[in-house]
């Protein structure tokens, strides 16, 4: 393709400076609070597809935040890409934590990135790699080389589990019709070794509370007498996982995809140091399921985790007190066959039986999604390989990832299009924590890798309706 780079160069630190601007609105979907930022957002977004040379800009309403539409539509003959991404971001807190306030962004070195990152919530996930879209469409545009029709699909409800985007995409289904999903909301191995993600772990999250005596209690006077909440909590949570870090629901695993020995040989060529990994995170001993490489428990086998434990007394100093209560928000990651409802469902009724007569279970479903997997023979997924033996040293290499992006799986079902995970993020860039930050080098290489996309889908694509 011809001047991709050269426009780059040139309008570099406009590119920069326009993310900057999508940056510092705080667009956080957790929180009601933020709904003025995040319509401010949405219509940021639209601006810039505008600005990039899209037509039939719209903020679509849904039950939640608005869905920014957008396309470019040159031959009804040719296929057609659908972008998706998300607006939204996660909170921000623990905010002392963050080295620069998240959102201002801010230009820093990092060892991994030594051309310097974007520190900002939102940089890597997913505004930063959302923006490379959008710029990628102004270069195929404004280059005159858009080969194909492209539509945008830009929602504000992501970090809340999509919970509008089932509903509203029945409802338009036909505006949305394409011939391929394209999405930036994933990592790679490194800068050195590109990687196309070629799954997504589904997701089932419970929140669980216990109930012992009708109020809070002397821990002197009954403390002996009475079951405490959080002691039987702690003592139900640990029946979930046995000997061999194997989830105990029973028939959890009954319809989980089990990968074949070639491919479980095939995803255990990435590089990977376990010793390498335990150090980063400062752990002398990694854990998980027996028999099962990090990489697999990390990606393609199911896990249980209990992300946030609470009740009783947690303020300084010591306060004698039973609790009445103890709450915890447990996640499932799911894996290809395993139903989410279904998930659920066999948790609560297992976890319920575990509990005790003298505590009540309450157990209250939140948002869920389905595993995906991107076959490698899909044409998109060998559009993607072209399109980043282009632009980096090294081939690109398939690797499942562990994390959700739940509407994904039902993208697949209406539109029976593949979805193609071009994510171009490092694990260490510390989405949804403090100090996320997004490299120079990934934006920019994003940027340039994406239009070979559009070519080689186009030409796979148009070579095969022939
Ligand atoms: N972009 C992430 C998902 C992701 C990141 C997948 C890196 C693979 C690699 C997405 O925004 C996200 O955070 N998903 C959530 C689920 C959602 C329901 C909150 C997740 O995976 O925890
Ligand atoms: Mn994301
Ligand atoms: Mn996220």
């Amino acid at each position: 393709m011809k001047n991709i780079q050269t426009y780059i160069a040139k309008h570099k630190e406009r590119f920069l400076q326009e993310l900057f601007e999508l940056l510092k609105m705080p667009s956080i979907s957790a929180d009601l609070a933020y709904q003025p930022q995040l319509l401010q957002t949405a219509e940021a977004v639209a601006k810039s597809l505008l600005n990039a040379g899209c037509e039939n800009i719209q903020l679509l309403e849904t039950k939640g935040n608005p869905v920014v539409y957008a396309d470019k539509i040159i031959n009804p003959e040719l296929p057609t890409v659908l972008v998706y991404g998300h607006y939204d971001v996660q909170p921000a807190d623990p905010l002392e934590l963050w080295d620069t306030p998240p959102f201002e962004p801010t230009l820093k070195k990092t060892k991994l990135h030594p051309d310097g990152a974007i520190f900002a919530r939102g940089a890597c996930d997913d505004k930063g790699q959302m923006f490379m879209h959008i710029k990628a469409i102004e270069i195929l545009i404004a280059t005159e080389q858009l080969p194909c029709n492209v539509k945008f699909m830009i929602e504000g409800e992501e970090e809340v589990g999509s919970p509008s985007l089932a509903p509203f995409i029945e409802e338009h289904t036909e505006l949305f019709e394409n011939d391929v999903i394209l999405i930036s909301d994933t990592g790679m191995i490194s800068n050195q070794q590109p990687s196309i993600t070629t799954g997504l772990r589904g997701l089932s999250y419970v929140e669980v509370e216990l109930t012992g005596p009708n109020r809070d209690l002397h821990s002197g006077f009954y403390g002996g007498a009475v079951a405490n909440p959080i002691n039987i909590l702690s003592q139900m949570i640990s029946k979930l996982h046995d000997e061999n870090n194997h989830i105990t629901i029973p028939g959890f695993y009954d319809h989980a995809y089990v990968l074949s020995k070639e491919e479980r040989r095939e995803m255990n060529k990435a590089p990977f140091v376990q010793k390498d990994y335990n150090k980063a995170l400062n752990i002398e001993e990694e854990w998980g399921e027996k028999t099962y490489s990090t990489l697999e428990r990390s990606t393609v086998r199911p896990s249980l985790d209990v992300n946030g434990i609470w009740g009783g007394y947690i303020g300084e100093g010591a306060k004698t007190v039973l609790p009445s209560k103890a709450y915890a928000k447990i996640s499932m990651r799911l894996v290809s066959g395993q139903d989410p409802d279904e998930m659920t469902h066999l948790f609560t009724d297992y976890f319920t039986s575990l509990a005790p007569k003298s505590v009540t279970v309450k157990i209250t479903p939140h948002h869920g999604g389905k595993a995906y997997r991107t076959p490698l023979e899909a044409i998109g997924y060998q559009a993607a390989y072209k399109a980043y033996s282009e632009t980096f040293a090294n081939k690109p290499i398939p690797q499942p990832s562990g994390g959700s992006i739940p509407i994904v799986s039902l993208f697949n079902e209406v539109f029976k299009s593949h979805t193609i995970l071009m994510g171009f993020g490092l694990n260490s860039d510390a989405i949804h924590a403090p100090n996320e930050h997004y490299g120079l080098f990934n934006f920019y290489k994003g940027i340039e890798t994406i239009p070979y996309f559009y070519k080689h889908f186009t030409e796979i694509h148009t070579n095969h309706e022939k």
